[in-house]
């Protein structure tokens, strides 16, 4: 007689919840998405229509997603702006749709969804047929409405996520912006087959570097110990930083019920660092080596206002005594490809706070899986 204990536990693959077992199956998650869009070392997303051709000839593209999806837009606009040149806007999927953008049927819209059912999601995808522009979608869920209504789809292959808080779900999204990135800038002669095949080449490494970062657990779970009764935190970063800072504080909030908010570091002493006061954590994510040195700034700023300092940052990164009271390293790679290791520890530290707390990881209070109203 299996017990419903033994079943949860078999449908958990032995974790303690489903968070855990899907922040560690997404060296996977990532092998399985990218290893068919890559063909003779060269990313190829063909398979859902995007030529070489198309990617070459779109004037401006449009990320539209909500919550932990539209963080992984936050990543592309980055990626595809520093790579291909080409103009990205993110937006969330409830203020595009009613912004009257100005969408060309030159431009492509990216629709990004786990679920492939939230409604905002579904909506923009409709203005943006009816603005007659084209929509890729990025979903998790075979056969999900967005799926049907694009123009053209890219399947993530993460396997079904149940925990409402979203981990490999993001890591293989950003792992399809990657490709987009590469092959776009390849298409459009910003890098050479060479660059391109070297980009490519790295991110196939990644599965196995995701798996060496989770190394940091056992430092992530000792840091949310002193999480666990803060009324707030700030998380600060530059750039890439600053888009994996948005997708750490909603991890947090989510869970664990602790208020936080994500705040570009450079824009702190414009006024929001006055809420900084003694013991105050801050997470500062700090993995771009060219932005390292004004990231490090801002947080001796908050450090010199009583903060607690976490920093997320690469091995090795060394800063002035006092600057920083817990380190959580992450192997080092070039920066573009950093926020697939940099969060990590992020989801982590959301997790093992919660659980800290007794609270209920998988089924956080006041949120549905699929956001399916508007
Ligand atoms: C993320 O952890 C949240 N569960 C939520 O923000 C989610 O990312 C958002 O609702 C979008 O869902 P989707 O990817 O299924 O469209």
């Amino acid at each position: 007689q299996v017990s419903n204990l033994d079943m949860d536990a078999a449908e958990k693959g032995g974790y303690e919840h489903f968070m855990l077992k899907e922040i560690h199956e997404q060296p996977n998650a990532v092998k399985t998405t990218i290893t068919p869009r890559i063909v003779n070392g060269m990313p190829d997303l063909s398979e859902c229509g995007l030529t070489l051709e198309a990617l070459k000839n779109y004037r401006k593209l449009f990320i539209v997603a909500c919550g932990t999806a539209m963080h992984a837009g936050m990543v592309g606009k980055y990626v595809i702006e520093k790579l291909a040149r080409t103009e990205v806007t993110v937006d969330i999927a409830s203020e595009f749709r009613y912004r009257d953008p100005i969408i060309t049927p030159e431009d492509l819209v990216i629709v990004v969804s786990q679920s492939g059912e939230t409604a905002d999601t579904k909506a923009a995808l409709h203005l943006a047929h009816d603005k007659g522009a084209k929509v890729l979608s990025v979903v998790n869920v075979k056969g999900s409405s967005i799926a049907r209504e694009s123009d053209m789809v890219l399947y993530t292959h993460a396997g079904p996520e149940i925990s409402v808080a979203s981990t490999k779900a993001f890591s293989v999204q950003m792992s399809v912006m990657y490709l987009l990135a590469f092959e776009m800038a390849y298409a459009k002669g910003h890098i050479d087959e060479n660059e391109c095949k070297r980009l490519t080449a790295k991110l196939a490494e990644i599965p196995d570097i995701i798996e060496k970062t989770m190394e940091c657990e056992k430092k992530c779970k000792y840091v949310s110990s002193k999480l666990i009764t803060a009324q707030s935190l700030l998380y600060i970063g530059r750039g890439l930083d600053y888009a994996l800072s948005m997708e750490g504080s909603l991890k947090l909030k989510e869970i664990s019920y602790i208020h936080s908010e994500s705040y570009a570091a450079g824009e702190l002493k414009h006024g929001t660092i006055s809420l900084v006061e003694d013991g105050m954590p801050v997470i500062g994510v700090a993995t771009q080596t060219e932005l390292l040195e004004k990231t490090v700034s801002n947080i001796v700023e908050v450090k010199s206002r009583g903060a607690f300092t976490i920093a997320v940052c690469k091995e090795g990164t060394e800063f002035s005594e006092g600057v920083i009271d817990e380190a959580i390293e992450v192997p080092a790679m070039e920066d573009v490809l950093m926020p697939m290791l940099t969060v990590i520890p992020l989801q982590l530290i959301a997790y093992y706070t919660t659980v800290l707390k007794g609270l209920n990881v998988d089924k956080p209070r006041n949120l549905a899986k699929s956001v399916t109203v508007e």
